[in-house]
C-alpha cells in the first residue's frame, strides 16, 4: 500500500527562522535554506567567467547555466531547452509583451484578468494599447473571488490569453486548464502566471495546457531572479530586440547581456532542496528529480491544508474578523480586515510581536479594486512549507488582541 509523501522536518535548514520571526510574508519571498545560500557563495568562489568550452573555467560556467535550465525544467515540468531566464517575472513579461505585439493589429484582442498581479497585466495592456489592439477583461466574482467562465473574454479575435495560476492577493486556484483550452481553441498563446503556485503545488506546464509559464525562484527557496518556460519550437518563432553579436539561439536569444551564474546556480540548489523536501521513507527510492519535486509538493500542499484550517477558522471566530474571498480552490494565502483597524496598523501591530504579515494590495491592483478594498487591499497572511501551528497560533493570538 502506498502512502502519500509527507513533509520533513525542515525549519532548521533556514537560518532565518531562527530569529524568532512568525513569516506570514512568503507570497512577497520566501526565506532560505543554508544550502541555498551556500550554492551561491560556492559558484562566486570556484572560478566562473565567461560561457565556452575552451578551458575549464569556461565550462564550469557553462554547466551552472545548463544545470540551472535542467533545474528550472524540473520545476515547470517543462522543456530546459525552452527556459529564460532573467531578472524578474515582470521585466520577461515587458520583454515577451513588446516582442509579441509586433505582430497585432487593430481589431486583435489581448485577454487580462482581474485576478493578476499587474506584472501579468499592464505588459499586455501597454504591448496592445502601443500596437491598436483591444484589451478584453477576464472578470472575477467580487465575492467569492472565483474567476468567471473564460467564454466571456476569448473569442475569434483574441491573440494572447494572460491568467494567473494562483492570485497572489486571495490565494483563488482558477481553472487554468479550461481558460488556456479556450485561448487554444481560437488559435490564441496563453501565458500563465504561475509565480504564486510554484511555492504551493507542483506545476506541470503541460497539463497546464500553457504555451508560455512564468515564475520567480525567490517566492520558493531560490534566488531572486525570473523564469520564463516554453516549448523551443514556439521561441524559435520570436525574435526579440537583441546585440548584434549575441547569439541568436534559443533560449539565449531572449536572455539580455551577462547571466547571473551565481543566482544561478541558487536555482539549481532551491530545485534540488525541494526535491528533498518529503520524508525519504515517504516516497519511492528510485525517482528522478521531477519526480521527487512533484512529491514533495504534494507533501507541502498537504501540510499547508492541515495549517490553512487552523488559521481560516481561527480567524473567522474572532469578533471584526473579515475574510476576504472564499475561493474553493486555494493556495494558504488569506485575505482579511479587522473592523476600526486600518490594514497598516493591523501590520504594524503584529509586526511589534514577531508575526510579520503585511498589509496593501500586493500589485494585484485590478484584484483589490474588484473586491471593493481599492488600492488599499488589507492584511495578508501567505502560509509557506516552514509555517507552523505555532506561527498560526501567535498571528490569531495579535489579532485577537486587537479585537478584544
Ligand atoms: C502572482 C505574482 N506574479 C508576478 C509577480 C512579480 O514577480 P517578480 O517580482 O519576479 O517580477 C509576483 C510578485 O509578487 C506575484 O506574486
Amino acid at each position: 500500500m502506498s502512502h502519500a509523501p509527507v513533509l520533513r522536518p525542515i525549519r532548521d535548514d533556514f537560518p532565518a527562522l531562527s530569529l524568532g520571526v512568525a513569516h506570514f510574508d512568503g507570497p512577497g519571498g520566501s526565506q532560505v535554506p543554508r544550502a541555498v545560500a551556500d550554492a551561491v557563495a560556492g559558484a562566486m568562489t570556484a572560478g566562473l567567467g565567461q560561457r565556452g568550452s575552451g578551458t575549464a573555467t569556461e565550462r564550469r560556467t557553462q554547466a551552472v547555466v545548463a544545470d540551472a535550465r535542467a533545474a528550472a525544467g524540473d520545476l515547470l515540468g517543462a522543456d530546459p531547452g525552452g527556459v529564460v531566464f532573467g531578472r524578474s517575472m515582470t521585466q520577461l513579461t515587458f520583454d515577451l509583451a513588446r516582442t509579441l505585439a509586433r505582430g497585432w493589429a487593430p481589431g486583435d484582442e489581448v485577454v487580462v484578468s482581474r485576478l493578476d498581479h499587474d506584472a501579468n497585466v499592464r505588459p499586455w495592456v501597454i504591448a496592445a494599447e502601443r500596437a491598436g489592439a483591444t484589451v478584453r477583461w477576464l472578470d472575477l466574482d467580487p465575492v467569492t473571488g472565483e474567476l468567471d467562465d473564460p467564454a466571456t473574454a476569448i473569442g475569434p479575435r483574441t491573440r494572447l490569453v494572460a491568467v494567473t495560476a494562483a492570485s497572489n492577493l486571495i490565494g483563488t486556484r482558477p481553472d487554468v486548464a479550461a481558460v488556456t483550452r479556450a485561448a487554444r481553441e481560437v488559435g490564441a498563446l496563453s501565458y500563465v502566471d504561475a509565480v504564486h503556485l510554484v511555492p504551493h503545488a507542483a506545476v506541470d506546464a503541460t497539463a497546464l495546457g500553457a504555451d508560455v509559464v512564468v515564475c520567480s525562484p525567490y517566492k520558493l527557496f531560490g534566488p531572486h531572479l525570473g523564469v520564463l518556460a516554453a516549448p523551443p519550437a514556439l521561441l524559435e518563432r520570436l525574435h526579440p530586440d537583441k546585440l548584434l553579436p549575441s547569439t541568436d539561439a534559443v533560449p539565449e536569444r531572449f536572455e539580455l547581456g551577462t547571466l547571473p551564474y551565481e543566482l544561478l546556480a541558487g536555482v539549481t540548489a532551491a530545485v534540488d532542496y525541494v526535491a528533498g523536501l518529503a520524508e525519504a521513507s515517504s516516497v519511492p527510492a528510485e525517482l528522478t528529480r521531477r519526480e521527487r519535486v512533484v512529491a514533495s509538493m504534494g507533501a507541502v500542499e498537504r501540510h499547508e491544508e492541515t495549517l490553512l484550517a487552523r488559521l481560516l477558522d481561527g480567524l473567522a471566530a474572532l469578533p471584526g474578523v473579515t475574510l476576504v474571498g472564499s475561493p474553493a480552490h486555494r493556495t494558504p494565502t488569506v485575505l482579511f480586515s479587522v473592523a476600526g483597524h486600518p490594514g497598516p496598523r493591523v501590520h504594524a501591530h503584529l509586526g511589534a510581536l514577531g508575526v510579520n504579515a503585511p498589509a496593501g494590495n500586493f500589485y494585484a491592483l485590478e484584484t483589490s479594486r474588484r473586491l471593493g478594498l481599492g488600492d488599499e487591499g488589507a492584511v495578508r497572511a501567505g502560509l509557506a512549507a516552514y509555517s507552523s501551528d505555532d506561527d498560526v497560533d501567535r498571528l490569531l493570538a495579535g489579532v485577537s488582541a486587537l479585537v478584544r
